[in-house]
């Protein structure tokens, strides 16, 4: 089925308390994957699977994710006149990816109240929304398959990783059945961050979504929930247990390389991978590393 589904939101107004003091001045969607801001992974994701209308939910330190998707005219008018033409091309590569528009939380009270704030923007279209400090392997499929779902069952689409029993604490976590998809589950309930030992499956809700424009009535009714924060897995629980309402809530499995830049240790971890992945630098990072873990206990 053709891919109508054109916008996608991205929502980087959270305060980034984990990764203080560096998110003090700066959103943590800025911070660097390597050589290149966690969002323009994201926006480059977005555009990948033919989404060509990005608006960004911003919150205080807004500029920085602005500017960084406009340009420069006095840095880019010194790399002309030094010829470094590499440079000046890696510069302006976040520019020209997508029409960007943003708007304001306000105040931080949670994803679903940040996904809320897109309503006029998206009108009464399905849409993706991607969190920013999520970063899914450019060689890795997920969102072009949510899309193509979102398509065939005209329903909401949320992105399911399998994880450890002791990490579900840390997630929404999903009920599911069985469709006649090896990849695709109906999700028939979501809990946000449930206590160890209470999560119903080990299928833990990743940072990717496409939404039917019902969500937002929803999210207009959602009240505070997990951290007194305005959940959108308390919006999806809605969809999925009213199925008859708008399609319900289906669930893509993901298997595929997943990075969650918000966690410090694997920040860490997602540099060094696609570093070591990387041509201009895996091969001196490679050896490197691997003399430097002998060292190690
Ligand atoms: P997180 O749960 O990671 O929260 O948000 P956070 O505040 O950004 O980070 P920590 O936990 O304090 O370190 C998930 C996503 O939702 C966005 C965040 O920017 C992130 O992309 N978000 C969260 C908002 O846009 N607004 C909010 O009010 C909350």
């Amino acid at each position: 089925m053709a891919n109508r589904i054109t916008k996608a939101v991205i929502p980087a107004a959270g305060l980034g308390t984990r990764f203080l003091p560096a998110t003090k001045a700066m959103p943590k969607e800025m911070l660097p994957v390597v050589d290149k801001p966690a969002i323009q992974y994201v926006v480059e994701e977005a555009v990948e699977a033919g989404l060509t209308d990005v608006l960004m939910i911003t919150g205080r330190n807004k500029s920085a994710l602005e500017n960084h998707f406009d340009r420069v005219g006095e840095l880019e008018a010194v790399l002309e006149r030094k010829g470094d033409i590499d440079r000046l091309r890696k510069v302006n590569e976040s520019t020209r990816l997508a029409e960007m528009h943003y708007t304001r939380q306000g105040d931080p009270l949670g994803l679903g109240h940040a996904v809320l704030r897109a309503k006029m923007h998206v009108g009464r279209e399905p849409f993706a929304v991607l969190l920013g400090d999520d970063l899914i392997d450019e060689r890795d499929e997920l969102l072009s398959r949510m899309l193509e779902v979102q398509g065939e069952r005209d329903a909401s689409v949320v992105a399911l990783l399998e994880v450890e029993p002791s990490q579900t604490h840390l997630y929404g976590i999903a009920t599911v059945e069985p469709t006649g998809d090896d990849d695709v589950v109906r999700v028939t309930g979501l809990v946000e961050k449930p206590a160890p030992g209470e999560q119903p499956s080990n299928f833990a809700v990743i940072g990717r979504y496409v939404l039917r424009p019902e969500v937002f009535e929803v999210l207009e009714h959602t009240q505070p929930g997990k951290g007194g924060e305005i959940q959108l897995t308390d919006a999806l629980q809605v969809l999925a247990a009213e199925s008859e309402r708008a399609g319900g809530v289906y669930g893509v499995v993901f298997r595929g390389r997943r990075y969650d830049t918000g966690d410090r240790l694997d920040y860490i971890k997602a540099i060094i991978q696609l570093a070591a992945d990387r041509d201009d630098l895996g091969p001196e990072l490679r050896p490197w590393l691997a003399s430097f873990v002998e060292t190690l206990d």
